[in-house]
């Protein structure tokens, strides 16, 4: 935080004046990840925070602090004893949601189900799932090709990482889809928290449901078999029910409200920028890093919170003992400090230093499958389609709190 009572001089672009003329509100002192305008200014919000403010702080609610910068988002996300994921991920918690294992605990609890859940989407089990997901991307693009055009995000975009989840992880009905994918953007999008809190619970009680029915079934030796074996966590207690309900809620969560955004923007990118269009068409052997990149430019997942466990000073800023810290995975992904020119798309950078599956005990246990997705879906579109721009007359939609999502794309070829 800007801290204007000391005698430092203080940067003209950081007085609240200038913030509230530029941004819309005081971001250093009352940034709010809900606000429409951090939803329109996101690009420069991100580029500004991560360069000017290490630290900021929201009013809202309950209130958080926001860590900015990669080398205190990478310190605070590995300190687990300091920074907590116990008390959960969300700033200002709607009231009554239950805690999501393993996202909202900590090790060694968090361990014992990282170890079981891991080998079903390493990279060995998730590379078994290519063809499957190829075949996928080519049905997906089937249904639309002869039409010239298509709403990329409700014709391809929210499906294929459902399908690509249900029918090669969980098992689940496809035509329970739809429902799942809008219980889990209006829970974390809603404008209203107990609205969200109202969707969340669906999302709930069908996997509940679910899971409920599949311990009557014969074993299938997948993953839902290994969430229905639990887990026995070091006082000798077995996992409870609730908790085997959560691991599924939140790994549904992260399979389908994540890899959307990156494939969409990706796909936006091409088509308004035809030089980077040629260059991948022309050298597909591109796209593998392409994919990189655009995961660390285009990142669904804004910040996830901790709760701190003890007074501690963050970039100059203290933080107090039960103050909810967010720790800012996309700002932390374009830091000056770790890259040339990080507010450019650049598909040839090397050794792209992104946090964008976050860092720590809580890396995303998903990244393996979205990788794939993401790259099935540029190559095989890029086979297809390869001449593809934006329909005229119209501009992409989206909407943003801690996670970033993208409402609609048109496209036409
Ligand atoms: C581009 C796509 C994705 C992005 C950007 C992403 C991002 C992230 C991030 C940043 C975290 C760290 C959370 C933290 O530090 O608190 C995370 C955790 C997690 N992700 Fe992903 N994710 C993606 C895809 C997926 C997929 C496809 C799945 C499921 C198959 C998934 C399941 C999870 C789960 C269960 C966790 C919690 C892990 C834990 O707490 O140990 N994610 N993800």
């Amino acid at each position: 935080m800007n801290d204007v009572s000391t005698s430092t001089p203080v940067d003209p672009e950081t007085t609240p004046e200038a913030l509230i003329e530029r941004f819309g509100r005081d971001i250093i002192n009352d940034f709010d990840l809900d606000d429409p305008k951090f939803n329109e200014n996101f690009n420069e919000t991100l580029n500004f925070m991560v360069r000017k403010c290490p630290v900021v702080h929201s009013q809202v609610g309950r209130g958080y602090y926001l860590i900015n910068t990669q080398d205190e988002v990478r310190a605070a996300a590995q300190d687990w004893k300091t920074f907590s994921a116990a008390q959960g991920y969300m700033p200002n918690r709607p009231e009554g949601i239950p805690f999501l294992m393993p996202e909202e605990c900590d090790p060694p609890m968090h361990t014992r189900w990282r170890h079981k859940l891991n080998p079903h989407l390493s990279p060995k089990t998730v590379a078994l799932m290519e063809d499957a997901i190829r075949a996928d991307v080519n049905e997906l693009i089937d249904r639309f090709i002869d039409k010239g055009e298509c709403e990329f995000i409700s014709e391809f975009g929210t499906l294929l990482p459902g399908w690509a989840f249900f029918k090669n992880v969980l098992g689940v009905p496809l035509e329970d889809l739809p429902a799942l994918v809008n219980g889990v953007e209006e829970g974390t999008f809603a404008p209203d928290l107990e609205e969200r809190s109202r969707h969340f619970k669906g999302v709930f009680e069908y996997l509940n449901k679910h899971l409920t029915w599949r311990a009557t079934q014969p074993s299938r030796g997948d993953l839902i078999d290994t969430i229905l074996a639990g887990v026995t966590y070091d006082d000798g207690t077995e996992a409870p029910w609730d908790h085997k309900v959560s691991v599924l809620v939140d790994l549904t969560f992260g399979g389908i409200a994540t890899t959307t955004f990156v494939m969409g923007s990706a796909l936006h990118h091409l088509a308004t920028n035809r030089d980077q269009l040629k260059m991948l068409i022309e050298d597909p052997s591109l796209i593998e890093n392409a994919v990189e990149e655009y995961a660390r430019f285009f990142p669904p997942v804004v910040a996830l919170g901790r709760t701190a466990t003890r007074d501690v000073e963050v970039a100059g800023t203290p933080i107090k003992e039960g103050e909810f810290v967010m720790l800012t995975y996309a700002c932390a992904s374009r830091d000056p400090r770790h890259m040339e020119e990080p507010e450019k798309v650049d598909v040839r950078r090397q050794g792209i230093p992104h946090s964008t599956f976050g860092v720590g005990p809580h890396r995303c246990i998903g990244s393996n499958l979205a990788r794939l997705e993401l790259t099935a879906t540029l190559e095989e579109w890029l086979k297809r389609m390869p001449d593809f721009r934006i329909k005229e007359g119209t501009e992409p939609t989206y909407v943003t709190g801690y996670l970033r999502s993208m409402r609609s794309l048109y496209l036409e070829w």
